[in-house]
């Protein structure tokens, strides 16, 4: 069985389809849920579909010493990324190489780096009048949303679309297609 762990810094709807789509699976689990938000959303969901989860302050998050033995401690193989806010410290990467998946709401290299993040994305986006945006799926690394791009998908914008319509329209293609991309990227791995 391969566990993966999730790292979420908000309300955590991407962890929860991410965490119906495993469940019963044959190979995979879901295994321990991680936010450095004590109040996050993502860690009632955990209660909820009984999945051990832990609140770590974004200050001892830095080091990674104190997440890395959470890891260890869950035989995690894996780190699923799903709207989590930090950089993830060297010591993560190093352990983790290839085996640490984020997904940004946007068709990186566009409209990623610092600051890039929830509704900022989409507030460019329709700044900028774009006629489509997406979402990219992505192997992290220490330069964070410069890794090996796994996958990506577009979605049309209409000029009415508002900045919430556009988030909207990006997170139904999240809901949908991380869980497969996980899925197919761990298959492929073992
Ligand atoms: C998603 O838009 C994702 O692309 C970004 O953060 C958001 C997470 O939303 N990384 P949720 O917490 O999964 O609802």
């Amino acid at each position: 069985m391969k566990k993966i762990a999730i790292f979420a810094s908000g309300g955590g709807s991407n962890a929860e389809s991410i965490i119906n789509y495993f469940k019963g699976h044959s190979s995979i689990d879901v295994s321990l849920i991680v936010s450095n938000k004590e109040k996050a959303f993502v860690l009632k969901r955990a209660k909820k579909h009984n999945i051990p989860s832990v609140y770590i302050s974004n200050k001892d998050f830095k080091s990674g010493e104190l997440v890395l033995e959470k890891l260890i401690e869950h035989d995690i193989e894996y780190i699923i990324l799903a709207g989590f806010l930090l950089l993830i410290p060297r010591t993560l990467t190093q352990k983790f190489p290839n085996r640490i998946l984020n997904i940004h709401p946007a068709l990186l290299p566009n409209y990623g780096g610092k600051g890039m993040y929830g509704q900022h994305v989409h507030q460019a986006v329709f700044n900028n009048f774009e006629k489509e945006s997406g979402m990219t799926i992505h192997l992290v690394n220490e330069k964070y949303d410069e890794g090996k791009i796994l996958f990506q998908v577009k979605v049309d914008l209409k000029v009415t679309d508002t900045p919430d319509v556009i988030a909207a329209k990006v997170l139904k293609l999240e809901h949908k297609h991380y869980p497969e991309v996980i899925n197919d990227y761990l298959k492929s791995q073992s």
